[in-house]
């Protein structure tokens, strides 16, 4: 066997401070070149990860806000630069050709993004899956599948496993 099997962790928060902090935990596992694509519905807490993941790799701002409207925010005070990309409004594949993903793809730092599924077919790299699944029993408890398929992303997941401990 030559380990292709992806490298799969589930979990599940309660509450957005709860999503928050394990983004942060997961921060602290990635390095450059990784990709994190955040995907799920609407509301399902993309936006709260993503605002986790760049606090975890210090950037200080107070207020993060997600480039919906500018497709693009990107952060150089953290650990490593980050690109925070939300496709949503993307229509066809075709407009990331002016939106420069490239140039932050398996780069220098991490990109993240969100609505992936927008920019149908772009190859993100060392691709770290994130997916977000609301509960129809609970609206404050989602359900998180991390996913990492090649050697680096696979390499920040299994660092993560062995270091997360639930609320610790
Ligand atoms: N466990 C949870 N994790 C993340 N967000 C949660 C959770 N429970 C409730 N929420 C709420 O869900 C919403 C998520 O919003 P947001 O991150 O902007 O979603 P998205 O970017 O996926 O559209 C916020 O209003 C947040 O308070
Ligand atoms: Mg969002």
């Amino acid at each position: 066997m030559t380990g292709t099997a992806p490298l799969i962790w589930h979990g599940e928060t309660g509450s957005e401070a709860a999503t928050e902090s394990l983004a942060r935990k997961l921060a602290g596992s990635l390095v450059p070149g990784i990709a994190l694509l955040l995907s799920g519905d609407l509301g399902c807490g993309k936006s709260v990860f993503a605002r986790g993941v760049l606090r975890g790799l210090g950037v200080e701002e107070a207020y993060i806000t997600s480039p919906t409207f500018t497709l693009v925010n990107l952060y150089d005070e953290g650990r490593m630069p980050v690109a925070h990309f939300d496709l949503y409004r993307v229509t066809d594949p075709d407009e990331l050709d002016g939106v420069g993903i490239e140039e932050y793809v398996e780069g220098a730092g991490v990109v993240i993004v969100e609505w992936p599924e927008q920019g149908a077919g772009y190859d993100f790299g060392a691709v770290l899956a994130v997916r977000l699944e609301d509960d129809p029993q609970d609206p404050d408890r989602r359900r998180i599948t991390l996913t990492a398929e090649e050697p680096l992303s696979r390499e920040c997941l299994h660092v993560f496993e062995q270091q997360y401990a639930p609320g610790g």
